[in-house]
């Protein structure tokens, strides 16, 4: 018997996309990139060309009532190649009441997309917001099916007409622990997540599937690396999961950090794609819009952006004025900013090089240490562990320095008191602590990390 590779059909955003579905914005994208190599400048006049470019999409939210306000469609048609429904594939939108399902809003935008060469991003499969009444209420093994007979609908009813789907949205908590958050869905049992994949994938095999959450941005913050977890766990099990949404709504009190870059390409080494899913930036700087972008370009498996709305009007946080253009429909600082890094940035190879390994070498895990705050007399540092979640990590401080507190790990000493073994304590996978400087401000060292 002769054994073929089974060749994987699901949606590339590339120029060269080779896809079962999304044939006609394959065909646009082969079409506005078809006289550009991998990695040569060009000049797009407009996001979703100057995306398509370097192999990659730029899509909006849109929101169907707003379809026909020419100032706004006008805009959609001309600048995005990518399309996520902002309201109406949610699930109080779709099975307002049990086993009735409604879709016409969001055939609408479907349609309005697919028709002009715009590919859709499906959003959202299952969540514990925007829940219908119905749902709300129940509870247990109930819920459980009602959630995944959902899934089922919703995923056959847009079969082949949606290139990436957000299976669960929001699913971790805010805060510190790096757990799952509570909610009815998470009541049915911690494998609620897995299932739901498993049964988008079973309605539409073409479709990548992603796992979609907000402040997920920062890589130190423990509802980052609990997301990681998660998707590190699926992958060494075979969950059926490809992607990974960042929503990127950043803002004063969850702002755009540095290490934005090492999040996305630390989520792509696990071998799934990264996509910013509902980007907004509070006041628009033109700088953050450009880092964004700039640093998904820097990612190979990053394959594209979307922007949660076009104009500041229709922004959900319009007060904040965090979009491309203003409430007019003219293009703002923002817009440039965009587009220059677009035109500047370079496209991935294809197909990707790297495919790591699903599983980390056992034994290993990777420690990185960041500089905390520091005070006239002693500073903080914090340690973010990948690979493990069982861990054990030595860090050394040089005397006379000594380690005066720590956090979020269970420390021991060896004689000297310089040097400390921290062994994770379940709160997740970043410890810190607090050194001393006694005169010395050399950075602790992480002498090793091992998995247990
Ligand atoms: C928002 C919409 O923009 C609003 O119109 C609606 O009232 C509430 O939801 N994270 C998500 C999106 O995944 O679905 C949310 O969209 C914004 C936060």
């Amino acid at each position: 018997m002769i054994e073929r590779c089974q060749e994987d059909t699901r949606p590339r955003f590339g120029p060269r996309a080779r896809t079962a579905v999304g044939l006609a914005a394959a065909a646009l994208l082969a079409a506005t990139s078809a006289a550009f190599l991998p990695g040569t400048a060009s000049a797009g006049t407009t996001l979703g060309a100057s995306a398509a470019e370097k192999g990659r999409y730029f899509g909006t939210a849109v929101a169907a009532s707003r379809l026909s306000d020419s100032t706004y469609s006008t805009i959609l048609n001309r600048e995005f190649n990518m399309v996520t429904p902002e309201n109406e594939m949610k699930i109080d939108a779709t099975e307002p009441q049990q086993g009735r399902f409604s879709y016409g809003a969001a055939d609408q935008i479907v349609n309005h997309a697919r028709s002009r060469g715009m590919s859709v991003r499906g959003h959202t499969l299952a969540w514990h917001s925007q829940q219908p009444p119905w749902m709300e209420s129940m509870s247990g093994s109930a819920l459980r099916s009602a959630m995944l007979n959902h899934v089922t609908q919703v995923a056959t009813h847009f079969r082949g007409q949606v290139v990436a789907w957000d299976v669960v949205n929001e699913a971790f908590a805010d805060g510190s622990s790096g757990a799952r958050r509570d909610s009815n869905l998470q009541r049915t049992g911690n494998d609620w997540i897995e299932a739901a994949f498993r049964a988008a994938r079973a309605a539409d095999p073409g479709a990548k599937l992603c796992y979609n959450d907000y402040n997920t941005d920062n890589w130190t913050h423990a509802k980052t690396q609990g997301v990681y977890n998660m998707v590190r766990d699926f992958k060494s099990r075979g969950v059926p999961i490809d992607c990974v949404g960042f929503q990127s709504h950043f803002n004063n009190d969850s702002p755009y950090v540095s290490n934005y870059r090492t999040t996305l390409s630390s989520f792509a080494a696990l071998g799934v794609d990264v996509q910013v899913t509902e980007l907004d930036i509070q006041g628009a700087p033109a700088n953050t819009y450009r880092s964004v972008v700039e640093d998904c370009l820097a990612v190979a498996r990053c394959n594209g952006v979307t922007v949660w709305g076009i104009r500041d009007s229709d922004s959900w946080r319009a007060s904040q004025t965090p979009l491309l253009f203003n409430s007019s429909g003219q293009k703002k600082a923002a817009y440039d900013a965009v587009l220059a890094a677009l035109n500047n940035g370079t496209a991935p190879t294809d197909p990707p090089t790297t495919t790591p390994p699903t599983t980390p070498p056992s034994g290993s895990c990777t420690a990185t240490l960041q500089d905390g705050t520091r005070w006239g007399d002693r500073f903080n540092s914090s340690v973010t562990v990948s690979g493990a979640s069982n861990w054990t990590v030595v860090v050394a401080v040089t005397p006379p320095q000594k380690v005066s507190s720590t956090w979020s790990g269970s420390p021991s000493w060896d004689t000297s008191g310089n040097v400390m073994t921290m062994r994770s304590n379940g709160s997740g996978n970043v410890f810190g602590f607090t050194t001393m400087a006694n005169g010395n401000w050399n950075r602790p060292v992480v002498q090793s990390c091992t998995a247990s």
